[in-house]
C-alpha cells in the first residue's frame, strides 16, 4: 500500500482486517517496524479518536509522531495552481508540501468539506496536492468526502461481533442533526461495505439525502426506516447533509432519531456510530446506554485499524 485515501488503496479487505485483529491481540508484535521513521499528523479541524488512535498505532510500530494543528498553528494554505497570492493565503501547498515531505516519512491529514461547493469538495484538492507534492505516503485521517480509517474500524467491528455463518444484515440509517454535516462517514461506510461484499446492506434515509451511487452501488436503498430496520443485525446511525441540495438540512423529522422502539423489529441489532454524537438528537440516551450499543468497541478498533494501515505502508516502502 503506497497511500491510504479510500478502500481503493486496499488490495484485500479481509487480509487487512485479519492483520488489524492480530495487532489488537498483540499490539507490540511489530514494534521495531517503524524505528527511525517519523509520521506527521496534520489536522484542519477537531478530532479526538482519529488523533489519539493514530498516535497510539504509530507508537506501537516504533514510529515517532508529531501532531500539527495546521488550521490553528500553520500558515493559511493556497491550493489554487496559478493563484496571485495577494489576499489572505500565506503559503502555497506547492511550497509547503515538499517541506513536510522532507521532515516526515509519512503524513496523515484530516481535511474538511466546505459544504458550499460540491465540485471542489469532491475533487479532494488538498489530499491530491499533498500526494503530488509531498513525495511521501499520505494517509487520510478523514477527508472532505471519505473516512477510510473509520470504515476499516467499522468492518473490523462487524467481523468481530457477528458470530453466525450467514451474512449479517447491516443497515446504515440517516439520523437528524441540528446542523449540516459532511457525507464522508456515510460515503465511506457504504463504499467499504459494498467492496467487502460480506453483508446484506441496506441504506435508509429521507428523500433528498441520496448519496452518490459510486459509493452506494450494491446496497438496497429503502426510504422507509422501519422496513429497513426489520431483522437488522447491525444498525449504523449517522447524519449527513444533502448531496443534491448540497450541504443543506432538508429534514427535521425527529422520528428518524433511533430509539429502543426502532430496534424492536431488528434481530437484536448492535448499534454503531462513529462518534462524536448528539444524544437525544441522533439517538436516544436509552438506546445508547443499552446493551445494544457497541460504539465504544467500535472506537477502540480505530487503534488496530490505523496500525494495520501504517504497517502496510511501512512494509511497502521497505520493499521499494
Ligand atoms: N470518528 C472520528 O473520526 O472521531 P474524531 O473526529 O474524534 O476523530
Amino acid at each position: 500500500m503506497k497511500h491510504f485515501t479510500s478502500v481503493l488503496d486496499v488490495a484485500d479487505i479481509n487480509v487487512l482486517v485479519e492483520k488489524a485483529i492480530a495487532y489488537k491481540v498483540k499490539p507490540l508484535s511489530d514494534n521495531t517496524l517503524g524505528n527511525g521513521k517519523r509520521i506527521g499528523l496534520l489536522f484542519m479541524n477537531p478530532s479526538m479518536r482519529t488523533r489519539i488512535s493514530t498516535q497510539i498505532a504509530a507508537r506501537n510500530l516504533g514510529m515517532e509522531v508529531i501532531v500539527f494543528n495546521i488550521d490553528k498553528d500553520g500558515w493559511k494554505l493556497e491550493l489554487e495552481d496559478e493563484a496571485i497570492m495577494n489576499s489572505n493565503t500565506v503559503e502555497h501547498i506547492k511550497d509547503a508540501a515538499p517541506v513536510l515531505g522532507a521532515y516526515f516519512d509519512m503524513l496523515g491529514v484530516r481535511t474538511f468539506p466546505s459544504l458550499q461547493n460540491k465540485e471542489e469538495d469532491y475533487a479532494e484538492v488538498l489530499l491530491g496536492q499533498l500526494i503530488q507534492y509531498a513525495g511521501i505516503p499520505i494517509v487520510s485521517l478523514e477527508s472532505a468526502t471519505l473516512h477510510p480509517l473509520q470504515s476499516l474500524a467499522d468492518i473490523i467491528t462487524i467481523t468481530e461481533q457477528h458470530k453466525e455463518k450467514r451474512k449479517p444484515k447491516v443497515v446504515l440509517t440517516w439520523a437528524p442533526h441540528i446542523k449540516p454535516l459532511p457525507q464522508c462517514v456515510a460515503n465511506s461506510f457504504a463504499q467499504w461495505v459494498n467492496a467487502w461484499g460480506k453483508a446484506d446492506f441496506v441504506i435508509t434515509h429521507p428523500k433528498g439525502y441520496e448519496l452518490y451511487d459510486t459509493y452506494t452501488n450494491g446496497a438496497t436503498i429503502e426510504y422507509n426506516q422501519q422496513t429497513a430496520l426489520q431483522d437488522a443485525d447491525f444498525v449504523y446511525v449517522k447524519n449527513w447533509s444533502s448531496v443534491t441540495d448540497y450541504g443543506k438540512v432538508l429534514c427535521e423529522d425527529n422520528s428518524w432519531m433511533l430509539t429502543p422502539e426502532h430496534l424492536s423489529i431488528s434481530n437484536h441489532a448492535k448499534l454503531m456510530h462513529c462518534l462524536p454524537l448528539r444524544r437525544n438528537v441522533e439517538l436516544s440516551s436509552s438506546v445508547l446506554d443499552s446493551k445494544s450499543s457497541i460504539i465504544t468497541e467500535q472506537a477502540s478498533n480505530r487503534v488496530c485499524a490505523a496500525q494495520a494501515v501504517l504497517a502496510e505502508i511501512l512494509k511497502h516502502n521497505q520493499a521499494c
